[in-house]
């Protein structure tokens, strides 16, 4: 017995990576799932049949996969994407938002194309298989169906929720992930279907190519045992998520890294000052914002 026996997955972007891991994951829980993945380069460039790689991975360990070869950003065919689970498999109930790429440059450096591409694949790429899952069980819903199996699962980063130099097109676009995961959780609560935001980590491809961090791009399959750089260590939260087990979590974002599980924090009031119904004057807000609000007295300090 799996934990997701009879479940329907799309895991997108699984052709390499932590998503390969994801499907594997899934799969091995009893899913069947459909691996999306275009084949680009790191940067976005080209197109390939790489999930063909990782449907062939599920169907060895037993499993039952098929390949999609779509553009995450590209409506009809992410349409099609969805169709297809519910055509092979006869349902659909989990999508996994995870492919990406990375085209970091400091902001003076970054070009038009730079931010385009990066906000395109993460942001609206999240958002437009989202969409059509959310269509799917809504029109389910309507004719009177228990659609509360379903599960989005998008994908932040740790960069993305503290910011990292070199990264403003990705940053932006996994923060802007996880404010779209908590508010799509609200508006679909009343289906029952929860949507959460999963922050992994690993020696992938993208990880590699952090200049000076000294990593050595590997899949998750080339880990035989327990290692802090396999990409696949996120993916039992992930199927944990997308189970019936965690019907009750919604709106999350949860960074796995390593072997910690970490529950993120939302945004949060800090220190305040109010003024009795007045308008502040901005000569008067030097002292008050460093004391009250930055705890300090020296201006020349940067918060
Ligand atoms: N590797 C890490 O340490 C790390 C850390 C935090 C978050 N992430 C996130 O995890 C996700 C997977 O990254 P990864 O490290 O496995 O990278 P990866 O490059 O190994 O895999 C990404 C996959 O997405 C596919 N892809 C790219 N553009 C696509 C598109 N438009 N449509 C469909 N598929 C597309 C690629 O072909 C590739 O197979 C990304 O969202 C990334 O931002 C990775």
């Amino acid at each position: 017995m799996g934990l997701l026996d009879g479940r329907v997955a799309v895991v997108t972007g699984a052709g390499h990576g932590i998503g390969r891991g994801h499907a594997l994951e899934l799969a091995k829980e009893g899913a069947k799932v459909v691996v999306n993945d275009l084949g680009t380069t790191l940067s976005g460039e080209g197109e390939g049949k790489d999930a063909d790689l990782t449907v062939e991975l599920i169907e060895q360990r037993g499993g039952e996969a098929v390949a999609n070869y779509a553009n995450v950003t590209d409506f009809d065919a992410v349409g099609g994407l969805i169709d297809q689970a519910v055509t092979e498999f006869g349902r659909l109930d989990i999508v996994v938002n995870n492919a990406g790429i990375a085209r970091d440059a400091a902001i003076w450096n970054m070009t038009e194309a730079d931010w385009d591409a990066v906000i395109d694949v993460h942001l609206k790429g999240t958002f437009v298989p989202t969409h059509h899952a959310v269509n799917h069980w809504r029109a389910l819903n309507k004719k009177g169906e228990d659609v509360s199996s379903g599960r989005i699962i998008n994908t932040t980063s740790g960069a993305g929720l503290t910011g990292n130099f070199g990264q403003a097109n990705y940053t932006a676009a996994k923060m802007g992930i996880a404010a779209f995961t908590m508010t799509v959780s609200l508006e679909v609560f009343k289906l029952g279907v929860t949507v959460n935001c999963i922050g992994p980590a690993g020696a992938t491809r993208m990880a590699a190519s952090i200049p000076g961090a000294g990593i050595e791009a590997k899949e998750p399959d080339e880990f035989d045992e327990w290692n802090p750089m396999d990409p696949s260590l996120s993916s039992p939260v992930v199927a944990w998520l997308a189970s019936d087990k965690a019907g009750h979590v919604t709106g999350q974002i949860i960074r796995a890294v390593k072997d910690e599980i970490v529950l993120m924090q939302p945004w949060s009031n800090g220190p305040s000052i109010k003024k009795a119904s007045k308008r502040w004057e901005a000569s008067e807000l030097t002292a008050l914002m460093n004391a009250d609000l930055f705890n300090c007295r020296a201006p020349g300090l940067r918060y």
